[in-house]
């Protein structure tokens, strides 16, 4: 395994413009959630976080992060997250100033890092992904970096994997890349939109999850003897999704999606100690789509590392899904 460290991903990345002092007092920047329809699930390297294969997802609309960084007026980081102070030793500020230590053109350097999640923070919504490629969208303009959408793909990586795939909208692929250092491993757009496709975000559960994302894949990847079938999956679910795009077969997009989420939840059911991020409402929210689509209702979901659903659907169908799921929240993944 490389001993590479993010710095020296970093390093080479900025060029001269690493150690410069910011262009600016303040910036801020928004990016959305995103929900993969084809997971990522596996990394080859933990440390740069590279997956062993691609993935394809798709953003959120409105739903997630403002942030807005400005140099501190205090000889220390200061983070808030909605609205709150969060102490230096709470987990999301430490992630935080470890991310930014990348980033200081000298130590005594210190930052005041406003973050506003409209989705709830690690429970499986993915507020990681718009948390760190909304951090590094205003980082670049509070430096005056003006990196390409690849360069600010591959910094955002470095923060959460999926983050990559945040920095940019509508239908959207991570490469999984090869190099070593990871210069190949960014996300890009994937042409083509769905202005009826709709998303329904059911919020089953909004604990903290019990095992992380990170955690997960890793027992998965090292002790599940499923996980071998998972990038033969992926490779098939990935062609089926843009062929689904391409021509708008909303049932393949929805079979493929919610096949490759279940897939992905079944290898960490044979990892050990298993993994299972499933509620009994999660369960009982499956089975009744199965019986509504039974009923000739296309409605398909998928999930990712936490217990929420995520449903899909065409606009056609919203009538019948606010009546039988009254607490969805509605997402137009493709309105301005
Ligand atoms: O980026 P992370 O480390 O939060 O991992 C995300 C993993 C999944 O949400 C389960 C899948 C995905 O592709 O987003």
């Amino acid at each position: 395994m490389s001993s590479l460290r993010k710095i020296d991903v970093v390093t080479p990345l900025l060029g001269e413009k690493r150690g410069q002092m910011p262009v600016k007092y303040c910036a801020s920047a928004f990016a959305p959630s995103n929900i993969a329809l084809c997971k990522y699930w596996g990394k080859r390297n933990e440390e740069l976080n590279l997956p062993i294969t691609p993935s394809l997802s798709i953003s959120l609309g409105k739903l997630g992060t403002t942030t807005s960084v400005c140099l501190s007026p205090e000889p220390r980081d200061i983070v808030t997250l909605n609205n709150r102070e969060m102490p230096a030793t709470t987990k999301f500020a430490k992630a935080l100033a470890t991310f930014l230590d990348l980033f200081r053109p000298s130590p005594t350097v210190f930052f005041r890092v406003d973050t506003q999640n409209t989705v709830p923070t690690a429970a499986g919504m993915a507020s990681s992904a718009s948390g760190f490629a909304a951090l590094v969208l205003a980082l670049d303009d509070l430096f005056g970096w003006a990196l390409s959408t690849k360069n600010l793909s591959i910094l955002a990586r470095l923060g959460s994997g999926s983050a990559c795939r945040s920095v940019l909208r509508g239908f959207v692929e991570w490469n999984a890349g090869a190099d070593e250092d990871g210069l190949d491993s960014y996300a890009e757009q994937v042409k083509g939109t769905w202005p009826d496709l709709r998303l329904g975000v059911l919020r089953l559960s909004e604990l903290e999850k019990e095992i992380s994302s990170r955690q997960a894949m890793k027992c998965t990847r090292l002790t599940s003897s499923l996980y071998e079938a998972w990038p033969i999956k992926v490779s098939h679910d990935i062609a089926l999704i843009k062929e689904s795009i391409e021509t708008r077969d909303f049932e393949l997009l929805g079979r493929t999606a919610e096949s490759n989420a279940l897939a992905m939840h079944a290898t960490g059911l044979a990892a050990w100690p298993p993994v299972l991020f499933w509620l009994p409402e999660s369960v009982a929210t499956m089975r009744k789509i199965w019986a509504l689509r039974k009923e000739g209702l296309p409605l398909y979901f998928t999930m990712d590392a936490g217990p929420n659903i995520k449903m899909l659907f065409t606009a056609d169908q919203l009538d019948a899904i606010t009546t039988e799921f009254p607490a969805v929240e509605i997402v137009e993944p493709f309105s301005s």
